[in-house]
């Protein structure tokens, strides 16, 4: 087969180069056994790119992943680049760059609980058991990018922050259909959560939610929520739910809440998804909910399961196999459920290994489903 697949990678900080490093092996693998290639190239994402370029995002990098069919990104930031004198400077900057210029409007986060890791979630296993939430979470707007923004001086010596947060009907509905569409795959259920009882951003999504589902989706059930209550419901009754489409700011902090109902940040993949084109092809970028986890960069010790399932993500969105998507899948999930545990999940009884030993045993595993 050609290798036709154009694949950028960009490791970033911390953990990141580590994670990836096994996706890599999983690349290796496919083009071994399965006869699957991918072009892939590597650049430097967040501080690394600071460090080499004094920039979190050259434009050549950025035009690479303009020109992939899909991006593999680990982490980005660190305490070392936490103090810019500039804000465009930071890690994350890089990152957000790379989400606007792609147009990656929809991020799709999905929280899973393995069996084999429900005693891992601080909840009472009855609550999570089985749990299956896709979390759909605008991601080019709101008040990460919204105008104004700034720290300003007063005349009075005072000081003011300000940003903005700002959605257009546009916006909101090509979020909300893909949170549609990706129902009627699903359990055929989509909670919308803004803030609309404080603002008119929030008013405005649901009214656009609403609109949209009338004309489009009204086979699928919708029920709103104040994004207060949503934080709320997840933790009382997470079951309840199973897409969420939300805006980028309550996206990020929801997401984050249930990732961790699942055990361990660790476990958590994402996708963040542009608009399909003519041929139906979308730019993406596929990366671990996860952030860099400085404090154990470089010692082996980080979960890589949540970048390989992020690479699953990227084989059924971006390359159009699904069979391999799920071999990948199940192999994580068999080795969990054969007790092998990094550190953050890590539970009496079980074998704790490093993310070298993790990678070892996920490809020895995708030996034997491929057998
Ligand atoms: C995330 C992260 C990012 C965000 C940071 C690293 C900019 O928290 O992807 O959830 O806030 O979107
Ligand atoms: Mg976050």
């Amino acid at each position: 087969m050609p290798a036709n697949k154009k694949l950028l990678f960009l490791p970033g900080d911390g953990i990141g180069p580590e994670v990836m490093r096994q996706v890599r092996r999983v690349i290796d693998w496919m083009d071994r056994k399965r006869k699957v290639t991918f072009d892939v190239t590597e650049g430097l994402v967040g501080g690394a790119a600071i460090d080499a370029h004094g920039t979190p995002l050259t434009d050549a990098t950025l035009a690479d992943a303009l020109a992939a069919d899909a991006v593999m990104l680990g982490a980005v930031g660190g305490p070392k680049w936490d103090n810019p004198s500039d804000y465009m400077k930071r890690p994350e900057a890089g990152l957000l760059r790379l989400r606007k210029e792609l147009g990656l409007f929809a991020n799709l986060r999905p929280a899973t609980v393995f069996d084999a890791l429900v005693d891992a979630s601080t909840l009472k296993p009855e609550i999570i058991k089985g749990l299956d939430i896709m979390i759909v979470r605008e991601l080019t707007g709101g008040v990460y990018f919204g105008e104004p923004r700034g720290i300003e001086d007063l005349p009075n010596g005072e000081r003011r922050g300000v940003n903005t947060q700002v959605y257009t009907t546009s916006e909101i509905r090509r979020v909300a259909s893909v949170a549609f569409e990706l129902a009627r795959k699903r359990s055929n259920k989509v909670h919308s959560m803004e803030k609309a009882n404080v603002m008119e951003s929030g008013l405005l999504w649901r009214q656009e939610v609403t609109k949209l589902h009338q004309e489009q989706y009204s086979d699928v059930t919708l029920e709103h929520m104040y994004a207060d209550n949503g934080a709320m419901q997840l933790l009382k009754n997470p079951k309840q739910f199973d897409v969420i489409v939300t805006d980028n700011l309550f996206g990020d902090i929801l997401s984050d809440e249930a990732a961790m109902m699942t055990g361990s940040l660790g476990m958590l993949p994402s996708a963040s998804l542009g608009a399909a084109d003519a041929n139906g092809n979308r730019k993406a970028l596929y990366e671990p909910v996860h952030g860099s986890a400085p404090d154990i960069a470089g010692k082996d010790l980080a979960n890589p399961c949540a970048t390989l399932l992020s690479f699953a993500m990227a084989l059924r969105y971006s390359f159009n196999l699904d069979d391999d998507a799920k071999t990948l899948e199940k192999a994580v999930q068999n080795v969990l459920a054969g007790g092998m545990r990094t550190a953050d999940i890590m539970a009496p009884g079980m074998a704790r290994c490093s993310t070298t030993v993790m990678g070892d045993s996920i490809l020895r595993e995708l030996d034997k489903l491929s057998s």
